[in-house]
């Protein structure tokens, strides 16, 4: 028998395990759209294929961008297969609508409770004691990826922490080196403000604040800290920041334009494609080098009820589901995508230090804290990320007039 009979036989043979008479064809959209991103969905995409699901791409370039069709398109009635949005609560508003499949039934058969982990990811899928969404990666932003060589050839310290890395900055500039890269989209600029509340302001303020929307802890000196640290951020990227994409910042970090970037750690992926190796190509510093905590930032994926409930369709969507978080798929995407799997019972060997020092750092519950899309509505991360682009762009705002608006947020912020 030729292989392409043999391998048709045995995705016919599966599919009917999963009781579906024919490959069902689910429409997947997602906004991976980088180097990395791509050989990462790609991972899925084979999962899917080698079990009798015909996966139809519809990447969107740009998470802000691609968030908006997507929502947009649930509620409007246009649903697609399957979607990739933000853990947290950005799709809450149609879960409570009712226009999602509950996947409670593949959850409860397969345990999910007892294998996901940290717990909270799952938490953010629940409503009313009915799971609608599968975590698939732990992704943090608390990162700075350093490229070793661009200090190393200039005869600098390759710093480990925030302040060694400002001290050595200005050395950087005088050899025509960008010492941080950035990209100026707001998801960027609010993304690196949430690293530095923890770095900067700490573990403690950061949950005041962020949990407890406490305006007294925004208020706080401590909190003037943090403002400062983003002006002196300022003064360290090039003038053509505003606008770029991550995996452009990225890249100059890669090729040696710019000394680090502070990116969550699907920057990773980038490097790993460029043939990168941690520890000796790069270095990744955890909360700044001063903080080693985790945000569980991340993917899950959502699987909108299909026009007149179409049995096939969500038989399909029950099973890409649970394929996503089984173990061999796990291991596959999240090595690909620089992300931490959302299951402590695989075997990660193959990662590389960075990942490990994640794996490490998620060991202990105290580590991790929850990102702002678990934590504030749309709306109020809206607002805060509105604020930090204009404080970002405008070097003549002073760290006070800045934390004065923030506080405003965090009074309303729900
Ligand atoms: C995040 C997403 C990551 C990563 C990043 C940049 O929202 O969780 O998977 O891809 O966007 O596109």
């Amino acid at each position: 028998m030729n292989i392409r009979l043999f391998a048709g036989a045995l995705a016919a043979s599966v599919s009917l395990s999963f009781g579906m008479a024919q490959a069902a064809e689910l429409e997947v959209t997602h906004w991976w759209t980088s180097g990395g991103e791509a050989a990462a969905v790609a991972e899925f995409a084979k999962a899917a294929e080698a079990n009798g699901i015909k996966w139809k791409d519809g990447a969107i370039a740009g998470g802000d961008n691609a968030r908006q069709i997507i929502l947009s398109r649930i509620s409007g009635g246009d649903p697609m297969g399957a979607t990739q949005l933000n853990t947290g609560r950005d799709a809450e508003d149609l879960v409570k609508a009712g226009l999602m499949t509950d996947l409670t039934p593949i959850a409860e058969k397969e345990g999910w409770k007892d294998f996901i982990r940290p717990s909270k990811l799952l938490d953010s899928c629940t409503y009313d004691g009915k799971i609608f969404c599968v975590p698939v990666n732990i992704h943090s932003f608390q990162w700075m990826w350093v490229n070793r060589h661009v200090f190393e050839d200039n005869g600098l310290k390759v710093p480990t922490t925030w302040a060694e890395f400002v001290t050595e900055a200005p050395k950087l500039k005088e050899k025509g080196v960008t010492p941080l890269a950035v990209g100026g989209e707001p998801w960027q600029i609010n993304g690196m403000a949430g690293v530095f509340q923890i770095a900067i302001g700490g573990v403690d303020l950061y949950k005041k604040i962020q949990i407890n929307k406490d305006a007294e802890a925004a208020a706080s000196p401590e909190m003037t800290k943090v403002f400062q640290a983003i002006a002196d951020a300022r003064g360290l990227v090039d003038d053509g920041f505003v606008g770029r994409a991550w995996n452009d910042a990225t890249n100059m970090v890669i090729t040696g334009k710019a000394g680090a970037q502070i990116m969550g750690d699907w920057a990773q992926g980038e490097f790993s494609v460029a043939g990168q190796v941690a520890g000796k190509d790069y270095d990744c510093l955890p909360g700044l080098g001063m903080q080693a905590v985790l945000d569980t930032g991340g993917d899950a994926f959502y699987f909108p009820k299909p026009k007149g409930d179409n049995a096939e369709q969500v038989e399909a969507q029950l099973k890409l589901a649970s394929l996503l978080v089984s173990k061999e798929t796990q291991v596959a995407f999240n090595l690909k995508k620089g992300s931490l799997p959302i299951r402590g019972d695989i075997d990660m060997n193959a990662a590389n230090a960075c990942m490990q020092k994640g794996i490490k750092i998620l060991e202990n519950p105290d580590n991790i804290l929850p990102s702002g899309e678990q934590s504030f509505s749309s709306d109020t991360q809206k607002q805060m990320e509105d604020m930090w682009v204009e404080y970002f762009n405008t070097p003549e705002m002073t760290p006070e007039e800045a934390q004065a608006r923030f506080v405003e947020i965090i009074k309303e912020a729900n």
